[in-house]
């Protein structure tokens, strides 16, 4: 159904499961990108120039048609790197309002973009560093909030849907139960997993701030999203300086401009831009809840079909999750050795290793996996290659090397 619209990025012969790291791009977005390129290939700020004029119009709307998309109407949108960038931009660009006197609150299966930062927040500042308890599919155990956020919760940061066991948070819950506690304490959501497949409402989340990156909701590499009330806003201090973020200069001294641009300095992702711009509005038509159970069916699909197999040697951390990410081990076979074999013979692209998530292994008791990932670019005969594949899985070891 949506196969035909990824003709230009895609080699049919190959069962793409790697969508968690990265998606396919949709034609629409080469294209777009094609198109900037050739038709304007201009910088912004540029007063004189109709095309700089245009992309810088098309920036200023596209901070709106983000908001709508996230449901909000509050707070802004600044365009950086991805969400690594956006995660480390909202830890450090507040580091000078944080002390020992404050709690910082993570969980153990976050991507390493959104632990790294705050690990090193905590070891900066004094802070201490809090980790949820999480129920055995690695979501927050909202009962158990109380143990760990406080009067001194300064910060709260998880992912929506972890890149690893895949399961989703109830975030609206979560904020709910720590409002309760302590109404300052600011929240951010990761949302690099769940952007592409589920509808995101922030303003029914009542969050401060969330990220994602582009890259993986089938649009442009190098382009990732920082929305965030204003009231954050007005305090990040930019992790980068230069053209685009000051109003003016002294010998001594410079002003910052307020709001998103402030953390945009120097010259913009602009081709990702434009195409982002684009895809929106493919969003927009495509409506995310056909995206949703599209690949519900394609999961669906997959579990009844693995179930057939009734094979206790293939051991799936996730089976029963509604999302895309299917996250196993064979056993006495390395993740690695395993995923070379699925490409190698089967050109079945997954992942092996830690997924930057290493601390996954405390609930999984495995230090590495493979993960395969279900996304629209994927059909039930690429569902039914694997399968193959995992009948066949005993013949690994005659393609490594
Ligand atoms: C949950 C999560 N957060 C953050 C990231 C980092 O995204 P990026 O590499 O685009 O910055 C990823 C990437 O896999 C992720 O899965």
């Amino acid at each position: 159904m949506f196969k035909k619209e990824f003709q230009k990025s895609f080699n049919n012969k190959m069962v793409y499961l790697d969508s968690g790291a990265t998606s396919m791009k949709l034609d629409l977005v080469v294209e777009s990108e094609i198109e900037f390129l050739t038709k304007f290939n201009t910088n912004t700020h540029n007063e004189v120039s109709e095309s700089s004029s245009k992309i810088n119009e098309l920036i200023e709307n596209l901070r709106v048609k983000v908001k709508e998309f996230l449901n909000t109407k509050e707070g802004n949108v600044a365009f950086v790197s991805g969400t690594t960038y956006a995660s480390n931009q909202l830890a450090f660009g507040l580091i000078e309002e944080i002390n020992a006197k404050h709690e910082v609150v993570v969980t153990a299966v976050e991507h390493s973009s959104n632990l790294l930062p705050w690990i090193e927040i905590s070891n900066k500042t004094g802070a201490k560093l809090n980790y949820f308890d999480l129920n055995n599919d690695g979501t927050i155990d909202i009962k158990s909030i109380n143990k760990v956020v406080n009067k001194n919760t300064k910060i709260v940061s998880f992912a929506h849907i972890s890149n690893t066991l895949g399961y989703e948070n109830d975030v609206k819950k979560i904020v709910e139960e720590i409002k309760k506690i302590n109404e300052n304490t600011l929240i951010f959501i990761d949302c690099a997993q769940s952007i592409s497949h589920e509808k995101i409402n922030v303003f029914e989340w009542g969050v401060d701030a969330i990220t994602f990156s582009t890259h993986k909701m089938y649009g442009p590499f190098g382009l990732g999203i920082l929305w965030a009330k204003d009231t954050i806003l007005n305090r990040l201090k930019p992790l980068v300086l230069g053209g685009g973020n000051i109003v003016s200069v002294e010998r001594n001294s410079f002003q910052l401009s307020d709001g998103p641009h402030k953390l945009e300095a120097g010259t913009m992702n602009l081709s990702s831009i434009y195409a982002f711009d684009k895809l929106l509005d493919w969003y927009q038509k495509t409506d995310i809840n056909n995206i949703k159970s599209y690949e519900l069916k394609l999961k669906k699909y997959f579990v009844s079909e693995f179930n057939k197999l009734n094979d206790d040697e293939i051991i799936i951390y996730n089976l029963d999750n509604n999302q895309s990410s299917i996250l196993f081990n064979i056993k006495g076979v390395s993740s690695q050795d395993f995923a070379i074999f699925l490409e190698k013979k089967y050109q079945i692209i997954t992942r092996a290793g830690q997924h930057c998530a290493q601390l996954t292994k405390e609930l999984t008791n495995s230090k590495t996996t493979v993960r395969a990932t279900l996304s629209i670019v994927n059909t039930k005969a690429d569902i039914d290659k694997l399968i193959e594949a995992f009948k066949d899985k005993d013949k690994w070891s005659e393609y490594i090397i």
